[in-house]
């Protein structure tokens, strides 16, 4: 079974680049992982009893571009087994210690749900999402296949906690399993305003679009590479422009990022869709992220300028 068709907003899509996607992920071994923490007490984020004060060696941390999930507030952490380090030698690809853990907590008013990550074994992580109780003091594990409209993110839009295998689609298509903390999300970037701004939204597009649309995971066929790596500060070689600044879509008419011209762009467009056969990401959000498709938008007017902080001579042409 298809893992983004049992989403009851997005029936069974049949266009090959998303086929392609749930072949590999949906046909993989399912992540049911037997012996998970019943309740998140039981994974170490908390001392025991106190859900408002951190276990000792957890640590805060806050990617520089995030996902977007209709609106939730969020907070990380993560916590590496003592005398442990990251191996950041691979700055593209940082290697976890066994025993890493990670947490994202979601919140809509109050804490709703907490994803959680262990690297129990080398190269065998566990996914699962632990659903908070209505008394805020412990949150217990949810089912395999999540939990569709767990609540409303806004009136009326339904927020649903998603399953293993969705996990699955978005952590483990390339770029994963770790996707928010890495050398790109954690570092500073330059103040100089057009720079900055297509690093906003090269970043963007790294935290909201890469870790499906990259040249390493099951998606790479289609040539659409969003991936923000940390050598690139947005330099025009940036695989992101070079493979969407007026490259023709694979498939139909269009192009996916028409310089200068945002509601002719792909890009802008399916991320200004929640149809749910054309609605990019096309899981985990029912809304559209009118900020996030704002900073795209002025991104790909100023492409359009042409702006000379934009294209330094050194990297230009020969010209
Ligand atoms: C969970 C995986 C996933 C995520 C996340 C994702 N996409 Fe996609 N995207 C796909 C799949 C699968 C296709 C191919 C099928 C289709 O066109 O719907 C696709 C196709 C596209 C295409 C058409 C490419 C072409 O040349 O035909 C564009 C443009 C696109 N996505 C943009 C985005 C943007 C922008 C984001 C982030 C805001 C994003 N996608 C996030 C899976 C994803
Ligand atoms: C639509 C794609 C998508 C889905 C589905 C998804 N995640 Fe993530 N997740 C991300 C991205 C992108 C980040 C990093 C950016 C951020 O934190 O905002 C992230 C961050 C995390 C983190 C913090 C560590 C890290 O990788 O940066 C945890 C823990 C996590 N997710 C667990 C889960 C679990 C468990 C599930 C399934 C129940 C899940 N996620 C489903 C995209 C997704």
């Amino acid at each position: 079974m298809p893992l983004v068709a049992r989403n009851r907003r997005t029936p069974a899509i049949t266009l090959g680049g998303l086929a392609l996607l749930l072949a590999a992920c949906g046909n993989a071994p399912p992540p049911a992982a037997p012996d998970l923490p019943a309740r998140l007490s039981e994974t170490g984020l908390f001392e025991p009893g106190n859900p408002e004060r951190l276990a000792a060696g957890v640590t805060p941390y806050a990617p520089r571009h995030v996902l977007w999930s209709d609106g939730a507030a969020k907070r990380r952490w993560i916590r590496l087994p003592a005398g442990t380090a990251i191996d950041t030698s691979d700055p593209e690809r940082w290697r976890f210690p066994v025993g890493t853990r990670l947490w994202k907590e979601f919140a809509f008013e109050r804490r709703v749900e907490t994803r959680f990550l262990e690297h129990v074994a080398e190269g065998r992580w566990h996914f699962a999402t632990y659903l908070w109780r209505e008394d805020g003091k412990d949150a217990d594990l949810a089912p395999e296949a999540g939990v569709r409209g767990v609540r409303e993110s806004t009136a009326g839009v339904p927020y649903d906690v998603p399953g293993r295998r969705d996990c699955l689609a978005c952590h483990g298509s390339g770029l994963g399993p770790v996707l928010g903390y890495s050398s790109v999300q954690l570092s500073d970037t330059p103040e100089d305003a057009p720079l900055a701004r297509r690093q906003a939204a090269l970043g963007y597009l790294h935290a909201n679009c890469a870790h499906c649309h990259n040249d390493a995971g099951p998606l790479r066929t289609l040539g659409l590479d969003l991936r923000l790596r940390p050598a690139d500060a947005g330099a025009p070689t940036s695989a992101a422009l070079t493979t969407a600044l007026g490259v023709a879509l694979r498939q139909g008419p269009g192009t996916r990022v028409v310089p200068g011209e945002p509601a002719a762009s792909a890009v802008w467009q399916r991320m200004a869709s929640r149809l749910p056969t054309r609605q990019m990401p096309p899981l985990g959000t029912n809304r559209v992220h009118e900020r996030g498709l704002e900073l795209i938008a002025e991104w790909i007017r100023a492409e359009g300028r042409a702006d000379p902080a934009l294209t330094p001579p050194t990297l230009s042409k020969g010209k």
